[in-house]
């Protein structure tokens, strides 16, 4: 048996200062697992090992340990029970999509879309700074499920990492510890390597948020080897390995070669009046709307919106040629501004305890704060950077990226199929962005191809999520995966093309695309959004089931006058007819920057999009 005891290495890791109580060090029997841990604390040198049980006890102990150094702030037991507060540096506070690598063998796989450097290469680079680089730290070893334990759909990583606080994130995000290391037994599991890239002398203090300068982050993606390397950064989607960096770069390239897709979608079910329900998934880029729509509270009378999912969709077809979709995280790590009791109650009520909180302001009396939380700011706060706050303040309180990591269990909205494993079987696919002109609330594609084509063809206005000079400018972002796609966009959109031959044209979900976010001249939202959302949403299942009415439009089949459910609505008649208006001058010269966002897509671009392209211009010059 190869015991990690007989090590003798690992044995005096166990020995040495160990904080936590006995008996935690995990032994596994599974080879590849013991052997990768091993090689890896002999490169990144941390002062001890600790293998991860996923207890409440462990985490306890871990939340105390992170006060204790300062790194976290626990909130007021009577306003937040179990709630945790963390200021990241203000360097570290989205996703960094400049850093972010995929380092397949050939630079053909990676595509026009991703940053590439050959694998060699990288590994080189990289082991360079993980050498020593968890000096003075404890080396976490986080085993996790992505989807429910032991499932035939779920997959299993393990993260090491040297911070504590992705270690309580994990542990909310995904299904993490002891019953996780049972189910992989002797199986295959996808080895992610994360360090804060912050090695500490001794007698060195630790900062409150350790991370490595810009230049030096490395957020990388082994295709082939199905393996990430991260370097540098403690935040979000370039530290919770589990979430963007497996469950979709890693991901979608497993699926592209066993027949399914990782997507980034949310899925919510939909029951009408008379109990009819609907699955549906959404793909929105990042600070979009997905969770917003996941937890919709209906305005309409009757309707109802539970969630399945709020960011990824792991979606198979079933035995019966229908697309069945699962969640495979466990928590929401969702974005705080703008959430409040009026926009997303859900939400809200998600993150009333047992949450963390990253980068929002504080109130004095140990409660959370942001911009549009829908309480009048205080007098007085601290703000995310830890300074002094009061209203009138040229800068935001909370940073525009600040999140919540609650569990999915706690929301008062969650389905009870949320964790089956055999997924929801999915009528419509709604995908859509940031578009303040040109893109109507709402249209439907003529078929599936035609929805490849409007899903390759997505817009939006960049948003806070990732780090970049360029916030608000519109790019194309296909299907929302442009920063998730761990192989070449054009096969990436072939695989959407091919997936379809799987079932008959009946079976599969029919596609939408849809604008919550169209401005007046003005530069006000024309359509309320949240809610009201519920409207569209109607529509759309009335569609599915062949009752909604429509027009045939050179763009797609948009609702006829009237079909969209206005009831209690204040938006007039010729507001309605701003928000469906499809104007052929505007989508002109959409055609023409589509021709120049596909050109950069290079040679392999299916045959389909661009003979869908003509078919466009061609309906739109009639
Ligand atoms: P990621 O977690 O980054 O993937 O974001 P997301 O797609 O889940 O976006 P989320 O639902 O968190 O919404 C992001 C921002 O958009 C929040 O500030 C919301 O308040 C805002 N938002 C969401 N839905 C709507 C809507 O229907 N209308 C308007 N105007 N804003 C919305
Ligand atoms: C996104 O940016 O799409 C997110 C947040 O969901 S992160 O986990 O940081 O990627
Ligand atoms: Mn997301």
């Amino acid at each position: 048996m190869g015991n990690i005891a007989s090590n003798t290495l690992f044995y005096s890791y166990m020995a040495a200062k160990n904080i936590f109580l006995e008996g935690r060090f995990r032994m596994t029997l599974n080879k590849k697992l013991q052997d990768w841990v091993k090689e890896m604390s002999y490169m990144c040198q941390p002062d001890q090992i600790y293998w991860c049980d996923g207890s409440q006890e462990e985490n306890d102990k871990l939340l105390k340990l992170m006060v204790d150094s300062g790194m976290a702030t626990p909130l007021n037991p009577e306003k937040r029970p179990g709630c945790y507060l963390f200021r990241s540096h203000p360097s570290d506070v989205a996703r960094v999509e400049d850093r972010t690598f995929i380092a397949s063998k050939r630079k053909e796989d990676a595509g026009p879309t991703n940053n590439w450097v050959d694998p060699d290469e990288l590994k080189t680079t990289m082991r360079a700074l993980y050498k020593g680089c968890m000096k003075g730290r404890i080396m976490y070893v986080i085993p996790f499920s992505m989807g429910p334990i032991g499932s035939p759909i779920s997959k299993i990583g393990v993260e090491l990492t040297d911070s504590p606080y992705v270690v309580v994130n994990m542990r909310i995000m995904t299904r993490i510890g002891k019953e996780v290391l049972d189910a992989l037994g002797d199986g295959e599991f996808v080895p992610c390597l994360h360090s804060v890239g912050a090695p500490l002398e001794k007698g060195q203090k630790d900062s409150s948020w350790p991370c490595a300068p810009i230049e030096q982050k490395y957020i990388s993606h082994f295709p082939e080897e199905r393996m990430i390397w991260s370097y540098g950064s403690g935040y979000g989607g370039n530290a919770l390995l589990g979430k963007k960096c497996f469950a979709l770069r890693i991901a979608s390239v497993q699926a592209r070669d066993e027949g399914w897709m990782a997507e980034h979608m949310l899925i919510l079910k939909l029951t009408d009046p008379k109990g009819n329900k609907k699955y549906i998934c959404g793909a929105f880029p990042s600070a979009c709307g997905k969770t917003n729509l996941a937890m919709l509270v209906p305005t309409i009378p009757g309707w109802k919106v539970e969630t399945i999912g709020d960011d990824i969709a792991w979606m198979k077809f079933g035995k019966d040629g229908r697309l069945y979709a699962i969640n495979p995280e466990a928590g929401f790590f969702g974005v705080a501004p703008g959430t409040s009791m009026d926009s997303n109650p859900n939400a809200m009520l998600s993150a009333a305890k047992n949450t963390i909180f990253t980068n929002t302001a504080l109130t004095d009396d140990g409660d959370i704060w942001w911009e549009g939380i829908g309480i009048d700011a205080p007098n007085h706060l601290i703000d995310w950077k830890g300074n002094d706050w009061a209203p009138g303040s040229k800068d935001p309180a909370a940073h525009p990226n600040a999140r919540f990591t609650a569990p999915a269990n706690q929301c008062p909205a969650i389905a009870p199929e949320w964790e089956d494993p055999a997924g929801v079987p999915i009528s419509a696919i709604l995908i859509g962005g940031r578009r303040p002109s040109t893109i109507p609330l709402v249209h439907e594609s003529f078929d599936w191809n035609h929805g490849v084509f409007m899903g390759s063809i997505m817009g939006s206005e960049i948003t806070a999520a990732s780090i970049s000079a360029n916030i608000g400018q519109v790019r194309r972002d296909p299907f929302a995966m442009l920063p998730f796609i761990g192989y070449h966009v054009c096969d990436y959109l072939q695989h959407w093309l091919d997936i379809s031959t799987n079932t008959t044209a009946d079976k599969l979900p029919k596609i939408f695309y849809v604008n919550w976010f169209r401005k007046d001249e003005k530069g006000k939202w024309l359509w309320p959004g949240f809610g009201e959302n519920s409207r569209v949403l109607k529509w759309i299942v009335e569609r599915v089931s062949g009752a909604g009415k429509a027009v045939r439009t050179p763009i797609g089949y948009l609702p006829a006058a009237d079909a969209i459910d206005r009831e209690g609505l204040k938006v007039s008649d010729a507001e309605m007819e701003e928000l469906l208006k499809v104007r052929k001058d505007e989508w002109l010269k959409e055609v023409a920057s589509i021709k120049e966002h596909y050109a950069k897509y290079g040679a392999t671009l299916p045959k389909e999009m661009t003979a869908q392209l003509a078919a466009l211009e061609k309906r739109l010059q009639e």
